[in-house]
């Protein structure tokens, strides 16, 4: 069944194009959302090539069940738990991180201060606490720290302050619109064309997600599982998963000196950056959820 809220894949052609490098090869997308990727990605495999997908989202499993296809299989996991694929088994792993449209436009997910909705934002509804759930009993600093770190907030101290006092005076709150009207109550100078809220939604949505733990992890487990040759393509949408991914990129993109053994041979390196791409005019145009997209390429160097 097709649900009212589509994605619309962002750097569709030059993501596969960065990732697949022969047709016989196993791919892994870590991030499935409506398979956008992973349609092109089974439009160019050969007869033994294999994809394997993953997405935390129940809606995205359900969309990926209709792929009959037997070259590829889905996961209902975290992609945390990219080890336990078999090592060096894949020829490229692509992530496109963060929130899909569907999530983001269906109010009943509670991503969105646009749409009045239960305060949820988690990605994997079967498991886990929603914000609401994790706003009702958090502590004031903790609910600061976790605004002013994820959401780079000023005001993270006086909304925190102000969430601690509405739940002591009226009870937790429920909705979505409940927190954006609570947040534009304590955010004191407005951005040009930003809503006072999205700082603070956009905080409370990789927290409950633990979206950069995730995916440290994940860049982790790509040095395990990427066969020699095999590419790590990662598409982000914002400057802290970004600096992420360059930061990771660039460490292991060095060769390693033993202080103590200096006239050992260095420890190879494990990647090369290959390319940083960003949607052309006319993608953003066309969609402007990719403006803030950034990809990053990278091979796998060592043997
Ligand atoms: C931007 S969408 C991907 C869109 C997809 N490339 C397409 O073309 O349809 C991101 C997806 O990643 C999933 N996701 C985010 N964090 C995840 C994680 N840690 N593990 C698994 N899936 C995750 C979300 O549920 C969402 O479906």
């Amino acid at each position: 069944m097709d649900t009212p809220w589509q994605h619309t894949t962002v750097l569709l052609n030059e993501a596969v194009d960065a990732l697949f490098t022969k047709p016989d090869g196993t791919y892994v997308d870590a991030t499935f959302g409506r398979g956008g990727h992973s349609r092109l990605i089974l439009s160019r495999l050969g007869p033994r090539g294999r994809l394997v997908a993953f997405d935390k989202d129940p809606d995205a499993i359900s969309e990926a069940s209709r792929i009959t296809d037997a070259r590829f299989s889905i996961r209902h996991q975290g992609f945390r738990d990219l080890g336990e694929l078999p090592a060096r088994s894949a020829s490229g792993l692509l992530m496109d991180i963060g929130v899909s449209s569907p999530q983001i436009d269906n109010p009943a997910r509670g991503f969105s201060f646009r749409n009045d909705g239960p305060l949820d934002m988690r990605m994997d509804t079967t498991r886990g606490e929603s914000v609401a759930q994790w706003l009702a009993t958090a502590e004031q600093q903790q609910i600061a720290e976790v605004i002013r770190d994820y959401g780079e907030e000023r005001f993270a101290v006086q909304i925190a302050k102000a969430l601690v006092a509405r739940r002591q005076e009226r009870g937790p709150l429920a909705t979505t619109a409940d927190l954006a009207q609570l947040v534009a109550g304590a955010v004191k100078t407005r951005e040009p064309g930003q809503d006072p809220a999205t700082r603070t939604f956009q905080a409370l949505r990789i927290f409950i997600n633990a979206e950069l733990e995730e995916l440290q992890q994940a860049l982790e487990a790509s040095l395990d599982i990427l066969e020699p040759q095999g590419r790590l393509v990662v598409i982000s949408f914002h400057s802290l998963e970004d600096r992420i991914v360059k930061q990771f990129i660039a460490q292991h993109s060095r060769e390693v000196f033993d202080r103590r053994a200096p006239f050992a041979a260095p420890k190879a390196m494990k990647l090369k950056a290959l390319d940083r791409i960003k949607p052309p005019a006319a993608e953003i145009a066309a969609n402007p959820r990719s403006r803030s997209a950034i990809m990053r390429v990278a091979e796998r160097t060592d043997a």
